[in-house]
């Protein structure tokens, strides 16, 4: 008999639950949920759930999603976004118990597709170089002088 593959340990009905809670989260999250503001949440579960159960060694599942690269183009993703989702993500699995060799290889997965949804390499939130000089605030020029709040 065939060993039983990393889908098989988790079960395409847990599965599912754990990514519909999942997108619960990320559309009611304080820092990524208005990305999802007004996108089809049940589509988007079932994409993933197609996705992921694919990547797990599902057999015959196709992916009726966009390529991971294009989906996000539209989105600016920052290196810190990213981190978030792959947060939510971890406590996600942790409340579902799912088992430790589906929860490392799901991460695993996630973070070599990195570099398809965001620039950033680690959590910060420059995304693009052209982007970072106008995203950092320019020092003063006397440091020391108190900044005067209301109008001038
Ligand atoms: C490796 C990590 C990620 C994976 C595997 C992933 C997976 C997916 C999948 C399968 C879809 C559906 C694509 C489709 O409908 O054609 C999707 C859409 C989406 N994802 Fe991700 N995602 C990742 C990272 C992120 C991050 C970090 C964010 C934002 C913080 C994000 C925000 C979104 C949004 C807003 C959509 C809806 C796209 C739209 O129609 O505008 N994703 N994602």
């Amino acid at each position: 008999m065939k060993d039983p593959t990393l889908f098989d340990q988790i079960g395409g009905d847990a599965l599912r639950a754990v990514i519909t809670d999942f997108y619960d989260r990320l559309f009611a999250d304080v820092m990524i949920g208005f990305m999802f503001q007004g996108k089809p949440k049940a589509q988007l579960v079932q994409r993933e759930w197609e996705f992921t159960a694919g990547f797990l060694g599902a057999p015959n599942i196709g992916y009726s999603g966009r390529p991971i690269r294009t989906a996000h183009a539209q989105h600016t993703i920052f290196g810190g976004h990213f981190e978030r989702r792959v947060q939510i993500l971890r406590e996600t699995m942790a409340d579902h118990a799912v088992p430790e060799a589906v929860q490392q290889a799901w991460l695993e997965h996630t973070e070599a597709l990195r570099a398809q949804v965001t620039r950033d390499k680690g959590s910060e939130c420059a995304d693009t170089k052209e982007l970072a000089p106008k995203l950092s605030i320019a020092a003063p020029e006397n440091p020391d002088r108190p900044i005067k709040l209301g109008r001038r």
